[in-house]
């Protein structure tokens, strides 16, 4: 009998993990490009909402589903920035998007079926496809066209036991907002296949050529998509742990049996603070958006000067996904680069097997760190 250990155990994080261990124990001076949060805290008057929501007595337990006032926030916000339409009722406010998930795969995934993703691909689905005794298959797509989502190389890989499919986007690791005529093609196999697409858009608040729109928006079967979003990045709300799971009723409602048996509801403090950030003043979060993408220019200029370096261009999220150009395994070369050049970027065969060369750099650090950052990759890769 496998241990729950075991179960997850193979589950591709290890070189994120080694590079970050090694991280960890360097004491020079790092420049460390290889953490996906917000550089920015939560603005204040979020944190003041939450903190007199505390002290006025909110400090119990709420619905399994969520406070109405949240799902009421989540829902206005789906629908007036990302036109999903949901009822508050098909709203269940979760611990972070990553709980959102978890319980989007437990409740569509079942014993010795399967969670397709295109590739390269963050790991945790996979894990979570495991924990839900499922199994979990990456589809890659091709690097000449940057990573875009090619419908047509998903829809042939689904089969009788392909269950659900994770879309992401904006993508992390590679930045890319997949195209929606994609998206919908997607969508439309799986209901062919009675399976779900589960739409992580927890960066659709940051797409830098043009507004984010959600997959449930524009599919002819929104009743076969399951979306998820989160204050964690839009909101620079990572610790808050506060995220969300949007979706025909009966899928939610499932969800929530199983939600109140692993976390019952989400902090009552958090989601206070959640409807401070969905309905209170947004020009703090503008202002986060407007120096993301211009880190995201700096990213594509730095990129573009350094010979032998490419990348898709990223158009969301904060994650740039280089191409070194080098005929080696990444972990080496992020190795390489940290303990030679004083730089951490989280190597490719993190993300699948598609790119064991590949290298993410995420942007959500400080344009003076971003520079330094660059100016040591630049000088390691010359020096390789
Ligand atoms: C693609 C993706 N989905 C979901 C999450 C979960 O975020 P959170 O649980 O903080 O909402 C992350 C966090 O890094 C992510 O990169």
């Amino acid at each position: 009998m496998p241990t729950p250990t075991d179960r997850v155990r193979e589950a591709g994080r290890s070189s994120i993990r080694v590079m970050y261990d090694l991280a960890e124990r360097h004491d020079g001076d790092l420049i460390r490009l290889e953490v996906g949060e917000p550089d920015f805290d939560t603005p204040d008057h979020v944190v003041d909402a939450a903190a007199e929501a505390a002290r006025g007595g909110a400090t119990h337990y709420t619905s399994n589903a969520g406070m109405p006032a949240c799902r009421r926030a989540i829902a206005d916000t789906l629908a007036d920035r990302y036109g999903v339409t949901h009822d508050p009722d098909e709203i269940v406010v979760t611990v972070g998007g990553m709980e959102a998930l978890h319980l989007a795969v437990l409740a569509t995934v079942g014993p010795g079926e399967e969670l397709l993703a295109p590739g390269p691909v963050w790991p945790n689905y996979e894990t979570q496809a495991r924990l839900a005794e499922g199994t979990f298959r990456e589809v890659p797509m091709p690097a000449e066209t940057g990573f875009a989502l090619d419908a047509d190389r998903v829809i042939d890989e689904m089969s009788d036991e392909t269950a659900a499919i994770v879309l992401t986007t904006p993508s992390n690791p590679t930045g890319r907002v997949y195209d929606q005529a994609a998206c919908r093609a997607v969508v439309e196999a799986a209901a062919d296949h009675d399976a779900y697409v589960i739409a992580d858009e927890v960066y659709l608040g940051l797409t830098y050529d043009g507004p984010g729109q959600g997959i449930a928006a524009y599919t002819d079967h929104p009743e076969h998509v399951l979306t998820v979003g989160s204050c964690s990045k839009t909101y620079a709300m990572t610790g808050w742990r506060l995220g969300w799971l949007a979706g025909d009723r009966h899928l939610t409602d499932e969800v929530v049996t199983i939600h109140e048996s692993t976390t019952a509801c989400a902090s009552s403090v958090a989601q206070h603070a959640a409807i401070a950030a969905l309905t209170g003043p947004q020009k703090p979060f503008e202002e986060m958006y407007d120096a993301f993408e211009a880190r995201r220019d700096l990213v594509v200029d730095r990129v573009a000067s350094i010979d032998g370096l490419s990348c898709p261009r990223p158009e969301g999220a904060f994650y740039a996904y280089l191409d070194p150009g080098l005929d080696e395994p990444a972990l080496d070369v992020a190795t390489y680069l940290l303990e030679e050049h004083g730089v951490v970027l989280a190597p490719g065969d993190g993300f699948g097997a598609t790119t064991p060369g590949h290298l993410r750099l995420s942007f959500a650090s400080s344009p003076a760190e971003l520079r330094e950052g660059f100016d040591r990759i630049e000088a390691g890769l010359e020096a390789y």
